[in-house]
């Protein structure tokens, strides 16, 4: 797929947020994170969502309040479907950015999760009507710990209603008790029964006190959180899930990582030492009570994708080799956008895209075959996407 007008390859974002008005209207009604908040002296109202950013809430910098500006670029169609023009980006798969609906899962009621999923969810939907073609999504799920079935009507009318509908978005969480929760297996077993991918994304981070005081009092801004506690806590998620072997339970079940797969390329033979060389491990399974069916490689190489969202050759490369020998059939190039805007007034081109597209040209050749598959064709055959 190359634009036959300027003949670049036509670029398909599988990773890219927006919050639809009726998140936002749940944001601004809240006084703990995540929340929209203005701040005096600061003309635009913030949003706060990290849990590092808690403790500079209660005494807030007057010149550096917590959060981030909440420009239009969370909550404004015209504004993506501007930065996906300016970028030659010519499919988006929207999602919810997080902490999605995880703040309503401590309400008694499970099934007062559905309106606002449903609601955010024909939300997406609409928008994606709005530009055929261009937009695809995500949908969101109602996971509540009490219930986890109250998210069935949903995903049959995912695959019936939402046209556009490639997936659900979840955290690290789950049910509230991570992705090795044996509560979770009726989730799986719906989206794999409905082939509806998991995108895994984090939201949570490392606990503050890993990053230390200067951290805490934002003297790093939000560095270590993202660079470091995000990737960190899509690691800890996947591998649980691994290890608890929900993916030789539901062999269908298709997983995109967020970010490359956080450091799980990196890791993977670590894991995959430590799981040999593990005497519980290895006694249960002499016992006859367990074992891993499949090396973390072979899931890799089979049941997970990862998104291109590295900034840079070298995870790049890394993430293709651990997808196996047809491993750059597995990566598929997103922006994170609106997340990482420009700081400079004037500055029209992200880095986010210009990073990770520079990525994919140095590590895979610009123009070559492999750097187009990751660059959109992979999205358009993994996600069943019309061709541009
Ligand atoms: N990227 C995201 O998707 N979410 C954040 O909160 C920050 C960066
Ligand atoms: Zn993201």
């Amino acid at each position: 797929i190359t634009d036959p007008q300027t003949n670049k390859p036509n670029i398909v974002d599988i990773h890219t947020h927006m919050y639809p008005a009726s998140y936002i209207k749940l944001l601004e009604s809240r006084n703990t994170i995540p929340l929209i908040r203005s701040f005096p002296g600061h003309p635009e109202p913030r949003l706060v969502l990290l849990p590092s950013e808690v403790p500079l809430l209660s005494n807030p910098s007057p010149s550096h309040p917590p959060g981030r500006p909440l420009t239009e670029a969370y909550t404004s169609l015209d504004a993506k479907i501007a930065f996906m023009d300016k970028h030659n980006i010519s499919i988006s798969v929207l999602s919810l950015a997080n902490p999605w609906l995880e703040f309503l899962s401590t309400s008694p009621d499970p099934s007062s999760l559905l309106e606002p999923a449903l609601r955010i969810n024909v939300e997406f939907e609409v928008m994606c009507s709005q530009h055929p073609g261009r937009l695809y999504f995500f949908g969101v799920l109602p996971l509540h710990p009490e219930n986890t079935l109250c998210a069935l009507p949903l995903v049959l009318s995912m695959k019936m209603k939402f046209k556009h509908c490639r997936g659900v978005i979840i955290g690290t969480n789950g049910l509230g008790k991570g992705l090795d929760d044996p509560d979770m297996e009726d989730v799986f077993e719906m989206l794999e029964e409905d082939d509806l991918p998991i995108f895994l994304h984090p939201h949570y981070g490392l606990p503050n006190q890993v990053f230390g005081e200067r951290a805490e009092k934002g003297e790093y801004g939000h560095v270590l959180s993202l660079a470091l506690g995000f990737p960190m806590e899509t690691t800890v998620a996947v591998s649980r899930m691994y290890l608890s072997g929900m993916f030789d339970k539901f062999p269908k079940l298709k997983v995109i990582l967020a970010h490359g797969g956080g450091t799980l390329p990196f890791l993977a033979a670590r894991i995959e030492s430590c799981i040999r060389h593990d005497g519980y491990l290895h006694k249960k399974e002499k016992e006859g009570r367990g074992k891993i069916k499949r090396s973390i490689w072979e899931v890799l190489n089979s049941q997970v994708y990862l998104d291109a969202v590295v900034y840079g050759e070298v995870g790049l490369k890394a993430a293709i080799q651990a997808s196996g020998e047809r491993g750059v059939e597995r990566l598929m190039f997103g922006t994170d956008h609106p997340f990482f805007p420009p700081l400079e007034e004037g500055e029209e081109e992200w880095g986010s895209v210009v990073m990770n597209t520079e990525a994919v040209n140095k590590g895979l050749g610009e123009g070559s075959k492999e750097a187009r598959m990751v660059l959109g064709e992979n999205a358009i055959k993994i996600l069943n996407l019309e061709k541009p």
